[in-house]
């Protein structure tokens, strides 16, 4: 039996060139616009020049806030927002990676209403915005699924706290996903972000909510992903497997608005709120395949089925197939240098504690959607063991 509950009312737009589409889109949404964007590489690659000249070009002027950072902070948001508000744009444009939609989801969030964004994050209390201002999303990476689900991930940088949110006001009005808007991203990155994607639908897959519609993207992501994964890494420019790989994330990013992560997300976070400089789909690659042998008797038999389907494992007994998959992502991860370890990035043993304590506290939702009932003991274990 499962229950399914989907609303997305989104305006996607997938594929190469489909940027050309923003102009007519973009009219409709006011005549101000705040892009939301990192410190350089959409400066670099020309990208952000390029879209507010096709911005003027549909007569819509431009207000740019580009101080967003990897793992992207609430003190950034609050400052954007308050440029926002302060200019009074009409909706908010996220150019870039994950962090840059994301900062743009809460800038939204700020622009449209009183306070800081720390006042919206239901997790520590916060109150449910009813209103944000329109939100685009333009991806130049096939990580996050951003584009294709209502949350954002932002990081206080007084408590470490690295939080999600999601709400309906925060799903993108428009989404723009053109492949080859990722063709420059480098090589680290294109793992990462992929890894991400992969994570996501894995996760939505052990997920004890979920049900055939995440099923059937999770399962076809994991695919496009590791089939296209290793074309990308060794050639950017390949815009196959650019196209495969975005659309693999987009494909993610659905299966986290029907179904979601688990605990895997929950320890990543805990992980980068303390130590910002582990990147996201990093640290869930270290973190994972531990997770994925402590669950192992609750989730063999859905291994198996990744094991056979994805890594094409050819083996009967469920158990062995189980064991292979775990085998075969470790594989996998290794051919682009993910089987790190946490000392690696001196984290510091003495944190894991005060980790597994914010991971139930921020990212409770996921934990209790992990098969098995996880206790923070079992969190530092996993720890421990990527340690
Ligand atoms: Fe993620």
């Amino acid at each position: 039996m499962f229950n399914i509950n989907f609303f997305l009312p989104t305006k996607l737009i997938f594929g190469v060139d489909s940027l050309e589409k923003l102009p007519k889109e973009a009219k409709k949404l006011g005549k101000k616009a705040l892009i939301v964007t990192g410190r350089s590489s959409t400066k670099k690659t020309g990208l952000l020049n390029r879209t507010v000249e096709m911005l003027k070009k549909a007569g819509i002027e431009s207000v740019i806030y580009d101080k967003i950072v990897p793992n992207p902070l609430s003190t950034h948001v609050d400052e954007a927002g308050e440029l926002a508000k302060n200019e009074g744009v009409d909706f908010v444009i996220g150019l870039g990676g994950g962090s840059s939609i994301d900062s743009a989801k809460c800038i939204a969030i700020v622009a449209a209403n009183k306070g800081k964004i720390w006042d919206y994050v239901d997790v520590v209390g916060g109150k449910k915005p009813k209103k944000a201002l329109p939100i685009v999303a333009i991806t130049t990476t096939h990580g996050t699924g951003t584009e294709a689900d209502p949350f954002a991930v932002i990081t206080n940088p007084e408590t470490k706290e690295k939080v999600g949110i999601g709400y309906d006001v925060t799903i993108p009005t428009l989404s723009i996903v053109d492949p080859k808007l990722m063709i420059t991203l480098p090589k680290d990155q294109t793992a990462y972000t992929s890894m991400d994607a992969f994570y996501h639908s894995i996760e939505a897959f052990f997920n004890v909510n979920a049900n055939p519609f995440s099923d059937v993207l999770a399962l076809e992501a994991m695919k496009r992903i590791i089939t296209n994964l290793p074309w990308a890494y060794t050639n950017g420019e390949d815009l196959e497997a650019r196209t495969n790989l975005a659309w693999a994330n987009t494909a993610a990013g659905l299966t986290e608005t029907i179904t979601g992560v688990i605990a895997n997300h929950s320890i990543e976070h805990a992980i980068s709120g303390f130590y910002q400089e582990v990147p996201h789909g990093l640290g869930l690659c270290i973190t994972g395949p531990y997770l994925f042998e402590k669950l192992f008797n609750k989730i063999y038999s859905r291994l198996a089925v990744v094991g056979r389907e994805v890594f094409g494992v050819y083996e009967t007994n469920e158990k062995r197939a189980g064991m292979l998959a775990i085998e075969k992502l470790r594989d996998f991860q290794e051919n682009f240098g993910l089987n790190k370890k946490l000392r690696e990035f001196k984290v510091k043993k003495s944190d894991f504690e005060e980790m597994a304590k914010v991971a139930f506290k921020i990212m409770l939702g996921p934990i209790k959607a992990t098969p098995g009932k996880l206790k923070e003991k079992d969190i530092i274990e996993i720890l421990e063991k990527a340690y």
